[in-house]
Parts: structure tokens; C-alpha cells; sequence
């Protein structure tokens, strides 16, 4: 079975989120079960020359974006055992940034058609094209309606996966004719129009022959009007090939016995070793070195989504408590300046490094007692899962895949593996905090709860072994999906 993932990010060579751990992480895991997977994804400006300069150029051509006719070429990098193709053109991807340019339709266009189009020139026709978040969108569109009848292009099927619903690629309308050359006809409800523009998001949805969401309760959650962003019509309309399968963790990345950043590696029959991490996190960061002290962290984006305005709102009564606290992470300004201020009114407890750094990021998780995470919408999450296999307890609001995730302390059984609380309200949330802290001074129920979160299965085994099984079903129905 011959899989092609098509993806905007991927470790170790360009990462802005969760996305590009989960592409560096699943094909890895899939080639180990017997898949034959390989990535492509652009040659951005900013991958570390130490990758750039060991890729091989395989082909030259061009493609067409609309009018305009695209130098291409195709680079490769084995890495770990997996094939990596970067589709390199320096005018669209040699820029600071991945996304956020006024031209980010005409750049992803030109990504999803150079996609296609290299298949062609290397003679590689994959069984499946799974393609990820609205980067990604128009490929199993353009499959359909341009290319299915190609010689090679006919068998291909195509999966999609929902990363991040929020995140549609909205177009102006003309991006119909203007970057892919296809008639206005598509320009239809049951198609790529979304209220007065295009939507590539959209075009996977109607086109993909099977679509997956990172977790069970996501996926029920986007066919509702509240998590919906203005699909929820039409993913209920394809609810029967709509599934959801939870991320995993790279354990070759996370490891607290194996990982080589953090001060001393640890198990979870041995967490006095965590206790070392923890005061060596307070020296690092400049605070005062209490053992006993709670450590609560935040390793996270600062915006709306990640539940920002909730921590916002109660900041204050949380800071009464006998903690300390540590943020990393960037994001609004907004949330970025208050956490700036907090640092300034609590420096003996507080400390916000706002930035991003792997190393720091794993210090934090090797040394923090309780791990913060009250998303407003989590499609996964993949902190909540690393701060678990690192014993920090995770405290989550009870959605998507951190309600499939963490299970909310039960005193009375002793079972669970952190604390939850359902509503986006910011007090319940701090009941709930308030609530953790009580049995962070019962070190027995603790020393459990720790236990209990390092325990837990989060590799991505069973996540691979459900989409081959997802790939087989797809490959095995005789007609693809038609709209
Ligand atoms: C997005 C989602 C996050 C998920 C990640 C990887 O970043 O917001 O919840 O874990 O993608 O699938």
C-alpha cells in the first residue's frame, strides 16, 4: 500500500504547530506496520541548511497556477527511512514566515497543482493521497474534476484529515478561474462556495473519499453548530465517512527515561528524580527553589483558542495561592503583554517566556507539577499527552481530544490521570484548580495520580494500525466518493 502525505509542516524540517509533529511523527510509525509512505511538502526558505543542502534534485518542470506558468522542481531527503520530497520555488516559499502572506492562496494553489503534477514526472502514483488541513484542501478537488481520467491518476483515492477546523483557507471567488483554471460551475453550495468566496477546506470535505479528525470527541463536536465553524451541514452530511483517531507522541522525542535535554531522566516508579528536574527548572527561570512548592505550567500558543481569556480573567486568585508558575509560549500580543505584566507584578512566582524553545519546552515538562490546558476547541492536543508522559498532571476543559485524553480525578476510586472541568467558564475552571491543588499536599494521592499519567499508552501505535485499516477500506471500495 503506497501512501503520499501531503502536508504544509513537518519535524524536524519546519514546524509551527501540532501539525507538522504529527506529519514527522505518523508516516515513521505507518512504515513500521508495513506502509509504504513518503512526504512532500514546499521547500521553505527557512528549513536548516543542513537538510536543505543534503537534498538530491530529482526534476524540473513547471506548472500552471491559472494564467501564470510556475518554475518547479523536486527535491528528495531519506530521513529515518522515510522519503522526503520539498517542492522547491523560491518566489512562493524563500520567505520569513510559512503562512500569513497576502498571497497565501495563490502559494498553496501553486503547492496542491505541483503536488499533482509531480506525480506525473516521477512516475510515482500512490494508492492514496492523504492530505492535511486546508493547506492541502484542493488536492482531492482537483483530483476529481481535473485529473481522475489522467493516465496513473485514475485508482488514486484520497483521505483528508481535519487538523484544525478554524482554519478553512478563505479565497475571493475569482481564485475559481484565476488559480485553477476551473469553470465557475464549482462555484455551487454542494461545492467550493462558501458564502461569497471559495473555501479550500471545503473542497476536501466534498471531494475526499474518507475524512478523519484527530479525536473521537472532535469529531462528534464539528457536527454541531458550536464547534461547526459554518460546516457542520455539510461534515453531517458525510458523517458516515467521517471518523475520528487520536494523535500519538513521537517516544523517540519524548522519553523522560531516555531524553538527553532535561537534567535527569526519570520513570514513573522513580519520580524522585522529577523532584531534581523541578528545582532545577525554579533555578533556571530565576525562581525561588521550593521542592514542595506546586509547580503549575502553560506550554502553549497564547491565543482565544487555548482557553487564554479564561486564565486571563482569574489570573489574580490563582496567583493567591502557594504556587509558582511558568508560561512559554507566543501568540495575540494581547495575552502575550499580560503575561509580560503578570511576570512584573508576581516576579517572585511568576515567569512567562514569551518565545518558543524545544529545550526549555521539555525542561518545562520534566520539572512541572500541574500542566494547565483549558481550551476553548482542542481537535487533540498534543501538550496535555507529553506533560502526562512526563508526570506533570494535566488540568483540561473537557474537550476534544483532552476529553478523550485526561480522566478526571475520582478521590473515592483513586482513578484518573489529571482534573477536568466542562464549562469555558473561568471560575469553574479555578474551582477545579483550587480543587488540584488540595491533593497536590496529599504527596500518597499525588505520587498515584503521577503514576497513573506516566502509565498511559500514548505512542502512536494504535493510531497508525487504525488508519492503515482506514486506508484498506478505502482502497478496497470499487468506486470512489462522488459529489
Ligand atoms: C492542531 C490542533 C491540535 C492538534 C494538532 C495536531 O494544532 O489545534 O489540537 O493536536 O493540530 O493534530
Amino acid at each position: 500500500m503506497k501512501v503520499l502525505f501531503a502536508v504544509s509542516e513537518c519535524v524536524p524540517f519546519i514546524k509551527s504547530g501540532g501539525l507538522a509533529d504529527v506529519a514527522g511523527s505518523l508516516p515513521k510509525e505507518l512504515k513500521k506496520q508495513g506502509t509504504d509512505v513518503r512526504v512532500i511538502l514546499p521547500k521553505y526558505g527557512t528549513i536548516p541548511d543542513v537538510f536543505k543542502d543534503a537534498m538530491i534534485k530529482k526534476i524540473e518542470f513547471t506548472v500552471k497556477v491559472g494564467w501564470r506558468e510556475q518554475y518547479c522542481a523536486i527535491e528528495e531527503f531519506e530521513y529515518k527511512g522515510i522519503t522526503f520530497n520539498f517542492i522547491d520555488n523560491e518566489y512562493y516559499f524563500k520567505r520569513e514566515k510559512l503562512y500569513g502572506y497576502f498571497d497565501d492562496g495563490e502559494r498553496f494553489a501553486f503547492f496542491n497543482r505541483a503536488v499533482l503534477e509531480s506525480l506525473n514526472f516521477l512516475d510515482y502514483y500512490p494508492d492514496i493521497i492523504h492530505c492535511h488541513d486546508w493547506h492541502t484542501g484542493m488536492i482531492p478537488f482537483l483530483l476529481k474534476v481535473q485529473y481522475q481520467w489522467k493516465a496513473g491518476y485514475e485508482f488514486i483515492k484520497t483521505v483528508f484529515t481535519i487538523h484544525n477546523l478554524q482554519f478553512q483557507g478563505i479565497f475571493p471567488k475569482d481564485a475559481i478561474h484565476d488559480l485553477f483554471s476551473l469553470d465557475f460551475e464549482h462555484f455551487r453550495e454542494d461545492q467550493l462556495k462558501f458564502y461569497d468566496c471559495i473555501n479550500f477546506m471545503k473542497g476536501a470535505i466534498v471531494a475526499a473519499d474518507k475524512i478523519t479528525t484527530v479525536s473521537p470527541t472532535y469529531r462528534d463536536e464539528i457536527l454541531t453548530d458550536y464547534y461547526g465553524e459554518k460546516l457542520h451541514g455539510l461534515l453531517q452530511k458525510r458523517s458516515r465517512d467521517l471518523e475520528g483517531i487520536l494523535n500519538g507522541i513521537d517516544d523517540e522525542v519524548y522519553h523522560p527515561e531516555k531524553d538527553t535535554i532535561i537534567l535527569q531522566p526519570f520513570n514513573s516508579s522513580d519520580i524522585l528524580h522529577k523532584k531534581a528536574n523541578k528545582m532545577f527548572l525554579q533555578k533556571l527561570f530565576g525562581l525561588p527553589v521550593l521542592r514542595n512548592t506546586p509547580l503549575v505550567v502553560m506550554v502553549t500558543r497564547v491565543t482565544k483558542q487555548k482557553g487564554m481569556d479564561l486564565v486571563k480573567r482569574v489570573f489574580h486568585d490563582m496567583m493567591e495561592a502557594d504556587v509558582q508558575f511558568i508560561l512559554l509560549g507566543t501568540g495575540d500580543s494581547e495575552f502575550e503583554d499580560f503575561f509580560r505584566g503578570m511576570e512584573a507584578a508576581y516576579s517572585h512566582k511568576c515567569k512567562a517566556y514569551i518565545g518558543f524553545n524545544e529545550d526549555i519546552a521539555h525542561k518545562i515538562y520534566a520539572g512541572a507539577d500541574l500542566f494547565l490546558m483549558p481550551s476553548k476547541f482542542e481537535p487533540c492536543g498534543l501538550g496535555q499527552l507529553i506533560a502526562m508522559k512526563y508526570g506533570a498532571i494535566p488540568l483540561v476543559r473537557e474537550t476534544g481530544g483532552l476529553n478523550d485524553t485526561v480522566q478526571s480525578y475520582n478521590e473515592i476510586t483513586g482513578e484518573g490521570n489529571g482534573f477536568s472541568f466542562k464549562n469555558f467558564n473561568a471560575h469553574d475552571m479555578l474551582f477545579t484548580y483550587r480543587r488540584a491543588l488540595s491533593f497536590y499536599k496529599d504527596s500518597k494521592a499525588w505520587a498515584e495520580l503521577v503514576k497513573s499519567a506516566m502509565d498511559m499508552d500514548y505512542s502512536w501505535a494504535q493510531s497508525a494500525f487504525k488508519y492503515n485499516h482506514l486506508y484498506a477500506n478505502v482502497i478496497s471500495r470499487s468506486e470512489s466518493h462522488v459529489f
